[in-house]
């Protein structure tokens, strides 16, 4: 995995694009000003598992973002499938239960030493940042807080042997609170002050979500469909990264 010591590479650039050719030349530009590519459901659905070897050449680690949620047996197997495909992070969704999660880290672990390659990290979605607590509550029938619920999911991933999860950067505090230092928090739903809400319901600014105690902050359309004013995505990713760099000097141990 990327060290975490610069700025850029705590920045997950989503390829939210519907083909390997624009997701290459997101990945071309963006190479040495982020730290991640995420692949999600859209460019993994309409360019196929392919696409994951046609970003390997930009020497970044990828982040599959399948979000995965079946029974163990059937996560296991996908799991060890992209283990073999050599991303440096995948994510499960922890609403698909203890069991399921610990079959899909216990699989990426096995894989991994089979094909010997690195082991990815295994993240355990919480809440979806575009879920809100009336849509929690009304649509999903869970009852309480979000930040209650997502802190219960994160302790359960915890307990099944996950590397960490995602989660807004507004839980990300009471994560920290509960969860080993050593879990990685990956937090969606960032936007630059300079930046449209899109879909997202509750975000925060880079540089409020590493001072709460991100790892790694996801973005997507800010990057890579930047306001005019701000100029190109290589100018939108800087502008991040000089934002988390000032964050990570105020709030680093003197
Ligand atoms: O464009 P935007 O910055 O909103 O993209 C956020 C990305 O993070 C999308 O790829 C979305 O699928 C992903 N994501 C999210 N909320 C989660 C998990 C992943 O928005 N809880």
């Amino acid at each position: 995995m990327a060290d975490l010591d610069g700025a850029e590479q705590r920045i997950v650039v989503a390829l939210d694009v519907p083909t390997a050719e624009e997701a290459c030349e997101i990945a071309s530009d963006l190479r040495s000003h982020v730290g991640v590519l995420k692949i999600g459901l859209e460019l993994l659905m309409s360019a196929g598992v392919e696409v994951v070897r046609q970003m390997t050449p930009f020497g970044l680690p990828i982040f599959l973002d399948g979000k995965f949620h079946d029974i163990p047996t059937t996560v296991a197997h996908a799991s060890r499938a992209v283990t073999r495909l050599g991303v440096s992070m995948f994510s499960v969704h922890a609403l698909g239960g203890r069991s399921m999660m610990r079959s899909a880290a216990e699989a990426a672990r096995d894989e991994a030493a089979r094909a010997r390659v690195h082991a990815p990290l295994v993240l355990a979605v919480t809440i979806l940042t575009s879920v809100d607590e009336r849509t929690m509550n009304r649509d999903l029938h869970i009852s309480g807080g979000v930040e209650e619920e997502v802190v219960a999911l994160a302790e359960l991933a915890a307990s099944a042997g996950l590397d960490g999860v995602v989660a807004s950067p507004r839980e990300v505090r009471a994560i920290r609170r509960v969860l080993p230092p050593t879990m990685v928090v990956v937090t969606p739903g960032v936007r630059p002050a300079w930046a449209d809400a899109d879909d997202q319901k509750r975000t925060m600014t880079p540089g409020d979500a590493i001072a709460a105690g991100a790892s790694y902050v996801v973005i997507g359309r800010p990057i890579t469909q930047p306001p005019a004013e701000i100029g190109t995505s290589t100018d939108a990713a800087r502008s991040v990264a000089e934002e988390i760099s000032r964050s990570l000097e105020v709030n680093s141990p003197t």
